[in-house]
């Protein structure tokens, strides 16, 4: 058995009201009879991975779906579920729809342990959250903030939505100036995505600049000016704190590529392999009523296990690496082991995406370690930098 148990657990509650016309996430609009039995099934599905590990989870975060559409019966079972298995002081967090917060929502968040509301905003203009399918409007949008905070809520974030078909620079200048106007600690800003199969991609196509028609480069230029002249720290590709202390420490585990496990179907989890450096990545299949038997039948729920050999584990670490606003260090073993190219590095260089320096010891000695930092535009690239510095 691994040694190192997961401090983070993601937990995923799909029901949803509809499906917007956008997403492609793994939910459901089955009816509220069976909340109470999902939540019982997460429970036990953790105890089936292991449980938490000693003294409890770091971070905790209930995503979804629409985690806040649960019965408020369901719901207090879930809440006393998560406090049981989270560490004193850990983050706590849980995805809110607009549309289904109420005073006696937001107090039995607080009441349930819940230290952080991550809100999906998208946007505040009606038109945009009409083409996405939205069920809130922006006012909607603006109480649910106000009923969070007067509710106790300490630590909330925002979710925008950029390049929506028929959103204009100015549309999206609004939005920024409107969320930070409500004064969240943190914000979201996700380019939208046209996934295949979705009702968007039925109707706009997946070329994300055929369907927006305003480049998409200028649009995540104006959201990453507009924040960071607002004195936000843009700590991850599509992420911005107020604080260092308000960036998410639960997907912060995600991208330094720590463990973590995840329940609920659909849920994906990541925990050390059975060799060094490898890693076993279990996710949960997307049927609702076969998890719920397998797991009410005391087994596991079916799922995708895939073992990620130890230098695959590498070049996902270096991709992600690429998401934050932190330097990366690259050790002489990595081009050795052909993990990253040397060539890439040169070419990064060369492109003017970014800085590389050699790592020298206190005393001045070189360890044959270099340390990649992007600027702005590598940045900005993402996972193409990621490709280039990764040896074919
Ligand atoms: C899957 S939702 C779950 C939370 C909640 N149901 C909601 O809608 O806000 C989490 C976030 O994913 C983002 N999202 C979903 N589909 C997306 C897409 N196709 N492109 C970009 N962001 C997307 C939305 O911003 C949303 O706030
Ligand atoms: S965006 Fe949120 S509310 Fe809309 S279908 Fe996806 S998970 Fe549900």
């Amino acid at each position: 058995m691994p040694t190192e148990q997961p401090r983070s657990l993601y937990v995923h509650v799909p029901f949803c009201a509809h499906r917007c016309g956008y997403c492609d996430f793994v939910t459901t609009s089955r009816s509220p009879e069976l909340h109470e039995r999902y939540v019982a099934a997460l429970a036990r599905e953790l105890e089936f991975q292991g449980g938490p590990p000693p003294g409890g989870f770091d971070t905790v975060f209930v995503g979804g779906g629409t985690p806040t559409l649960l019965e408020p019966g369901p719901m207090e079972s879930l809440l006393r579920w998560t406090g049981s298995v989270a560490a004193p002081g850990a983050e706590v967090t849980i995805e809110c729809n607009p549309e289904t917060v109420d005073a006696a929502l937001a107090a039995r968040l607080v009441a349930g342990g819940v230290s952080r509301v991550s809100l999906g905003a998208q946007s505040f203009s009606a038109p945009v959250l009409a083409t996405l399918e939205r069920r809130a409007d922006p006012e909607t949008v603006r109480r649910a903030v106000g009923t969070l905070r007067d509710g106790g809520i300490e630590r909330l974030s925002l979710d925008l939505i950029w390049g929506v078909p028929g959103q204009t620079p100015a549309d999206v200048a609004a939005d920024l100036a409107a969320a930070l106007e409500l004064g969240p600690d943190h914000l979201s800003a996700y380019e939208l995505e046209f996934k295949p199969g979705t009702r968007l991609a039925h109707r706009h196509g997946t070329d994300v600049d055929v369907a927006v028609g305003e480049a998409s480069d200028d649009l995540y230029d104006l959201v990453v000016d507009t924040l960071e002249a607002a004195g936000w720290w843009w700590y991850e590709t599509a992420n911005f704190a107020r604080t260092a202390q308000e960036r998410c420490r639960h997907n912060l585990a995600y991208w330094t590529a720590a463990s973590w496990l995840g329940v609920g179907v659909g849920a994906v989890g990541t925990r050390p392999g059975e060799g060094p450096g490898s890693l076993l990545r279990r996710a949960n299949l997307p049927n609702v009523p076969r998890w719920l038997a397998a797991v009410e039948a005391g087994e596991l729920p079916p799922a995708r296990i895939e073992q990620v050999e130890p230098d695959v584990a590498r070049s996902e670490r270096v991709m992600l690496a690429l998401r934050l606003d932190e330097d990366l260090v690259v050790e002489t073993r990595d081009v050795l082991d052909g993990i990253v190219d040397p060539g890439g590095l040169e070419r990064l260089v060369d492109l003017d995406l970014g800085t590389v320096e050699t790592v020298a010891d206190a005393d001045g000695v070189s360890r044959g370690a270099v340390r990649v930092r992007l600027n702005r535009r590598g940045r900005m690239l993402g996972g193409s930098v990621g490709t280039l510095l990764l040896d074919p």
